[in-house]
């Protein structure tokens, strides 16, 4: 079935592998194209993880960008104007403490509630595509034993069950509001605005797993283009490109 969300395609399933896969095989859809299904069977998060995609328990969307531009070093950017729009979603649906950890988790009383996976395809040499995968939990009442200390839902926060396609449609409205400044190059306000939206922002404790080491320091804020600022012992600022943050213990109450 295809919805016209202007100017989202929705393109909707009711099983797909992985709605990131199959966009990336709809290699002549337009810019804006949308992927969605009721359930995935091989959902996939970052770091090889898997994402747990049961029929009309989340939120499985990916959408299609075609950004031109040669400024490779705004691309993380589009991930992290993705977590502002799930975050101020799920904060006008009443869901309390909703946070966001750098770089695009977004977590609702410390717990993940939101994950988001852009991965770049070309089609042929010159342009990029690049494929927003965003998973939200909506209304799992419970999670399997491995997530159970660390996953939550809109249902479990609110107590109340979402139409999936409501909330879908309210999140893309955020994400074509604040792609509006990104594509203007207006860094500045998605920047400001996930900095409003974080506790992980400054003055937080934490330790950044690299790919090959693990470093401790505290938050301050983050550059221009996205990356992490971390003081770290002695006073130097290093800057985090990628890495996952694990916060040790709040220094600023
Ligand atoms: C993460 O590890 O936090 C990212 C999770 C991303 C999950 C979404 S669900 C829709 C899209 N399709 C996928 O296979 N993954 C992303």
């Amino acid at each position: 079935m295809i919805i016209h969300h202007p100017p989202f395609i929705i393109h909707h399933f009711t099983s797909l592998g992985s709605t990131n896969d199959h966009l990336k095989e709809m290699i002549a859809a337009p810019e804006f194209t949308c992927v969605v299904a009721d359930q995935q069977t091989a959902g996939r998060g970052r770091r090889e993880r898997t994402w747990l995609s049961s029929p009309g328990a989340g939120l499985y969307l990916s959408i299609l960008f075609l950004p031109k531009t040669d400024s490779l070093s705004k691309i993380p950017l589009i991930s992290l104007l993705a977590a502002v729009a799930v975050a101020e979603t799920l904060i006008e649906r009443g869901v309390p403490g909703v946070d966001i950890k750098w770089p695009n988790d977004v977590l609702a009383g410390e717990r993940k509630i939101s994950g988001i996976l852009a991965e770049a395809a070309s089609a042929g040499s010159e342009s990029l595509r690049l494929i927003l995968g965003v998973g939200v939990n909506l209304n799992h009442q419970s999670f399997p034993p491995e997530l159970s200390e660390t996953a939550t839902s809109v249902a479990i926060e609110t107590g109340g069950r979402v139409v999936v396609e409501a909330f879908r449609d309210q999140l893309l409205e955020k994400i074509a509001r604040w792609y509006e400044p990104w594509r203007h190059d207006k860094f500045a306000s998605i920047i400001n605005r996930w900095q409003q939206l974080s506790t992980y922002a400054r003055d937080q404790q934490v330790s950044v797993t690299l790919d090959d080491e693990k470093i401790t320091g505290v938050t301050a804020g983050l550059t221009e283009t996205g990356a992490l600022r971390l003081v770290v012992d002695g006073g130097e600022v290093k800057i985090i490109l990628a890495g996952e943050v694990t916060r040790l213990r709040k220094t600023a109450e």
